[in-house]
């Protein structure tokens, strides 16, 4: 059975009625509070702070500034713990509900834990932490898989005040160096190894690659190393360093106090890759951070206590943090965590999953959608999909025809799609159908979250007005927004509010159409996205120069049927050094090992020469072309030092 041919895809597709009826935000609701929110601010989120619990209440509401020297307050003179919220405050009538739900890499493996449960992993956790002398304000790097000990770590930073520093469990060891290095983590929290499709990953043997470059690098070291016991595999084990968890465990009182901390204190930092230089430490803070992501949670998802809703992000994304983790704990939510891979033991996993645990609510990424797509409806349709009522799309546009086969086949025709745009550095989503209230239209991520002013500007910053297209920007603050590059507020202000003064700039190109819906466009910046993960093409770059053969390289996103954007590199050996087959296999591998699997260049072009300025600046808008295979529209490439390079390059890619 093939799924129908794009040209099925309407136009705009109204709320169904099913969802009308049981939902907490109908289209005159939206306009009513949207216009609240832009229009009295402090009032809207006054009343909106109380869906959080707060040991003491916040008079000061909101307290921003987007010039000089970029300030971002909320709330900032309230009291609250963020594992309390998530936990804490629903044992009393609700201790029994179920929190989250695990299900393994193998099949076989699943595991159900109730908030009172949860309370206890993560008391435990969190008194594991202290005995091994973190506190608050420390920061703690945790290098985990996608397991429920993983939520019990973050959880357990949150109860004492350590700062959470989540590395996603595919970065490599010089990864994980950099970004101990950059925090001045000295704890870190990992596992013996991971399990994805049936393979193993050897995460406490990267941890101690890490710790060994960190020391050779850049003269660091940490304290102490806590493994949580997974497989079971056999793991190098330093006495001085490495902490058992599970005999840690064993010597710690089972109740844990959660910590008041200032609404501004942070909770935790993720990193992220830029246009320039090495991924940034995104810090967000507790207050604001909580009250966004559950009210988000809430509104975007339909979200009701009860269903039961899962998120395929992995926690060491923002996606993961927000909608695995604080927003729907926040809401006394059931969270469905899933350690493997789409396609194991065969590509009707997600499906299958959806019907043994009844998922109602299904949030995943376009890339995810394409992979399955592409084997068939088959595989969809053996299973019933009949709980699912909503699904959801994060990380990158979804294409039509993507968006077609989620709607039709996932969901049977029957589930809206919220098609949800934002960034790490939002900490929640931003812009955003809200099922019961907006009639979507395939490929735009519609209409603004209450309290989000998002405008458009041409490249002097001048606004523009109604149906047009620009560059993303926005006019004020949110409670979820990051409020600083860690450890350097400097870096925070140049990357966001300098190249348009007075506003927030999102990276991102975008069309606004005659219904004042918002088409993302893409990156307008040196950023690529690559399966919905963000890569910085300057840190690819980097990585391949640092080779002995190379002396200079240029990264650049190309359109990838699977990926959306694929890793385009062109490479310059140093003299002497020939290109071979077998040289750009080392130099894939080699990326992989300085930065991860997730930044392996797709394609590698051995380069004379890069086109350049007479200034000596790379025009990568020439390199996009030909990556591209768009020759017939290079532009003016008169400016050139050497516009002979072009016919070169031109020439080897048509050979490739
Ligand atoms: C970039 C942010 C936010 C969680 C995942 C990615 C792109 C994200 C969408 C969407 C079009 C999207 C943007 C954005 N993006 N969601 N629904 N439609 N583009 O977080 O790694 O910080 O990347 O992802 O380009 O700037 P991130």
């Amino acid at each position: 059975m093939s799924s129908p041919a794009p040209s099925t895809l309407k136009e705009i597709y109204p709320v169904p009625a099913a969802t009308r009826e049981n939902t907490l935000c109908t289209d005159k609701d939206y306009e009513t509070l949207y216009q609240w929110s832009v229009e009295d601010p402090e009032g809207f989120w006054r009343r909106q702070k109380d869906r959080i619990s707060w040991f003491e209440d916040p008079g000061l509401i909101k307290n921003t500034s987007f010039e000089g020297d970029v300030s971002i307050k909320w709330f900032e003179d309230g009291t609250l713990n963020a594992s309390y919220n998530c936990i804490d405050r629903h044992l009393d009538k609700h201790g029994d509900e179920i929190a989250l739900i695990f299900e393994g890499d193998d099949p076989s493996v699943d595991q159900n834990v109730t908030y009172r449960e949860l309370h206890g992993h993560v008391c435990r956790f969190a008194n594991v932490l202290k005995a091994q002398g973190v506190k608050k304000g420390d920061r703690v790097t945790i290098y985990m898989p996608m397991i429920l000990d993983t939520v019990y770590a973050m959880l357990a930073c949150a109860r004492i005040g350590a700062v959470h520093s989540v590395v996603f469990g595919g970065f490599s060891s010089e990864a994980i160096a950099g970004r101990l290095d950059d925090c001045q983590s000295r704890f870190v929290i990992t596992t013996d190894e991971g399990l994805r499709g049936g393979r193993k990953i050897p995460l406490k043997a990267n941890v101690d690659d890490a710790i060994a470059r960190l020391a050779s690098e850049f003269g660091g070291s940490v304290d102490k190393v806590l493994v949580v016991r997974h497989t079971g595999g056999d793991v190098a084990f330093n006495a001085d360093r490495d902490v058992w968890y599970h005999e840690a465990a064993e010597t710690v009182d089972a109740d844990c106090p959660p910590e008041p901390m200032n609404a501004e204190d942070p909770l935790f930092i993720l990193y992220t890759s830029g246009s320039t230089g090495q991924p940034k430490g995104v810090l967000h803070t507790t207050g604001g951070y909580m009250v966004y992501t559950s009210m988000t949670h809430e509104y975007i998802f339909d979200y009701k206590p009860g269903e039961v809703y899962w998120c395929t992000a992995d926690v060491g994304w923002i996606t993961g943090h927000s909608y695995i983790v604080y927003g729907p704990l926040a809401n006394r939510a059931t969270s469905l965590v899933f350690e493997g891979v789409p396609s194991y033991p065969d590509a009707s996993r997600f499906w299958q999953i959806v019907d043994k645990h009844q998922v109602n609510i299904f949030y995943t990424a376009p890339t995810a959608i394409r992979a399955l797509m592409r084997e068939g409806d088959d595989l969809v349709k053996k299973s019933s999909r009949s709980s699912l009522r909503l699904l959801g799309s994060v990380g990158e546009p979804i294409n039509p025809e993507a968006w077609n086969w989620y709607h039709n086949v996932v969901g049977d025709a029957r589930c809206p799609i919220v098609d949800t745009w934002w960034q790490t550095e939002t900490g929640g989503v931003l812009i955003t159908p809200l099922p019961g209230a907006t009639d979507l239209k395939p490929g735009s991520a519609t209409r603004p979250f209450f309290g989000i002013r998002p405008a458009l500007v041409d490249t002097d910053g001048n606004l523009l007005d109604g149906a047009t297209e620009g560059n993303l920007v926005m006019l004020d603050s949110w409670p979820g927004q990051m409020r600083t590059v860690y450890g350097d507020h400097e870096r925070f202000i140049q990357t966001y509010f300098s190249t348009y003064k007075g506003m927030y700039f999102t990276g991102d190109g975008c069309r606004r159409d005659e219904d004042d819906y918002y088409w993302i466009t893409g990156r307008v910046d040196d950023v690529i996205n690559v399966s919905g993960h963000r890569m910085g093409t300057a840190e690819i770059e980097s990585a391949l120069v640092a080779h002995d053969l190379v002396s200079e390289a240029a990264v650049v996103g190309y359109p990838h049927d699977l990926k959306g954007q694929g890793i385009y590199a062109y490479v310059t050996c140093n003299a002497g050094v020939e290109p071979t087959d077998e040289l750009r296999k080392e130099l894939v591998k080699w990326v992989r090992a300085e930065i991860g699997p997730i930044a392996s260049p797709d394609m590698i072009q051995f380069a004379p020469g890069l086109p350049k300025t007479r200034s000596g600046k790379i025009m990568r808008r020439i390199l996009r072309k030909i990556a591209e295979n768009e020759f017939g529209s290079l532009g003016d490439t008169s400016t050139l030092a050497d516009p002979s390079i072009v016919d070169i390059l031109i020439e080897n890619r048509q050979n490739k």
